[in-house]
């Protein structure tokens, strides 16, 4: 009313979530609808609560900006008067630096401190602010920067996170330690084309769909990280185990909100133990199992990015499913030049000289042997904080290869080796 004859005035009306009636009338709904009739009686009008918010969206005269963080809480029947809509989601990571880097404020970090910030997501310009304050009120002295300092702000980052019930508040590239020093040529793959050729023709497309299926350790995830980072894309890698929900239709959600996500942060998509969903429809005891397998594939086909699939399991892996993906690619163990190779770099520090004779005849016979067994051993190594010799280095490696499935399999049935 006040404003109705100023031609040059607008109205930005922030958290408005509180001044609409809310949806369900439970008790706090009743409460918030009887101060609302008070309002409107004390303004003169008779109406109630959402005729009166409605009258005032629809014969407003003022251009007014309703603003707030949580459109759902607002009654579809209001959301719909609005004049125009737009949602402001978590930036794309490239403009995400660029809001780290002002909202810090001149305080003087690091590149690798701004590059951790900006791989979080929904990180707001306001938790920074946040965070800034506690350091700078925590930290003894004056000088807003330094090592002690981006520690106190990562700290009240993480706590916050926690505070507001977000358990990925961390960074979305969860990049694993690698132990081992990573070469494409350490592959040992059944694939109709070259890897690297596979590589560059998804980076210079952006899209498509790869399975990979092979033994545990054979590098399948560790070549989906490479592909991202060739790619210069962040990797989400999500199991199948977390999407699966005993509720109809969640599992279908959850698979369309993976699919989003990704999208949304133009990430290399990874889905790991893929099998649950692409079993073959044949074999499916329950409807829901069908459903759950077709929604899979029509969002791939949707899907505009990279997506991976890995499974150790392939026979069982429905044929119109695996006829969707691009590239198929079947990871299998360590040749035997691989499995001397791979050990030279891994426990004789690069010089093959040191490969003795013994060496390789025992070598020779690990023919189960992956990536992920040398990668193992150099996990033990780390944590003890030692080195080993390279018989020791070997002795591991045996040991690994002895647990194998498929090793004590051909024992029991009488192949010793
Ligand atoms: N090409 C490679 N060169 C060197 N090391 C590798 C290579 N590929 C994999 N590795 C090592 O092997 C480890 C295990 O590989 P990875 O996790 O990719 O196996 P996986 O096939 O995904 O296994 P799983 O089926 O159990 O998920 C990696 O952490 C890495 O250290
Ligand atoms: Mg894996």
């Amino acid at each position: 009313m006040f404003l109705k004859g100023a031609h040059e005035a607008a109205l930005l009306f922030d958290e408005v979530e509180d001044v609409f009636p809310p949806i369900s009338v439970d008790a706090a709904g009743l409460m918030a609808r009887a101060e609302q009739q008070a309002l409107s009686a004390a303004v003169g009008h008779s109406v109630n609560g959402k005729a009166w918010v409605n009258q005032i969206l629809e014969s407003n005269p003022v251009p007014t900006i309703w603003v707030t963080n949580r459109i759902e809480q607002i009654d579809p029947a209001f959301r719909r008067r609005f004049a125009y809509h737009l949602e402001l989601k978590s930036p794309p990571p490239g403009a995400r630096e660029q809001l780290v880097r002002r909202a810090l404020d001149g305080v003087a970090v690091s590149d690798a401190f701004v590059a951790r910030l900006t791989e979080r997501k929904g990180l707001t310009p306001a938790q920074i602010r946040t965070a800034v304050r506690f350091a700078e009120l925590a930290h003894g002295d004056d000088t807003r920067g330094g090592d002690a300092f981006e520690a106190l702000i990562e700290r009240q980052m993480k706590n916050s996170d926690t505070a507001l019930g977000r358990q990925d508040g961390g960074p979305a590239r969860q990049g694993r330690r690698q132990v081992t020093t990573y070469d494409l040529g350490m592959l040992h793959v059944e694939s109709r084309f070259e890897i690297p050729r596979i590589v560059e023709a998804l980076k210079a497309r952006g899209h498509g769909a790869l399975c990979f299926y092979g033994a545990p350790g054979t590098g399948k995830t560790a070549l989906g990280e490479y592909i991202a980072e060739r790619m210069g894309k962040p990797l989400i890698v999500k199991q199948a185990s977390d999407l699966v929900s005993k509720f109809v239709g969640e599992t279908e959600q959850n698979m369309a909100a993976m699919f989003k996500e990704a999208a949304e942060e133009k990430a290399v998509l990874l889905l790991d133990e893929a099998d649950s969903f692409l079993l073959d429809r044949r074999g499916a005891q329950r409807s829901y199992e069908v459903t759950e397998v077709n929604e899979m594939l029509q969002q791939m086909e949707r899907h505009d990015g990279v997506f991976i699939c890995t499974t150790n399991l392939l026979d069982r892996i429905d044929q119109a499913a695996l006829r969707r993906f691009t590239f198929k690619i079947r990871f299998k163990p360590l040749t035997a030049e691989q499995r001397e190779r791979m050990f030279v770099t891994e426990a004789l520090d690069g010089q093959a000289e040191r490969l003795t004779e013994d060496a390789r005849r025992r070598l020779a016979r690990l023919e189960q042997l992956c990536p992920g067994d040398f990668a193992a051993v150099k996990r033990q190594v780390d944590i003890l904080a030692t080195s080993f010799s390279a018989d020791e280095f070997l002795e591991q490696l045996e040991s690994e290869h002895r647990i194998k499935p498929e090793v004590r399999e051909q024992r029991t049935m009488g192949f010793v080796h």
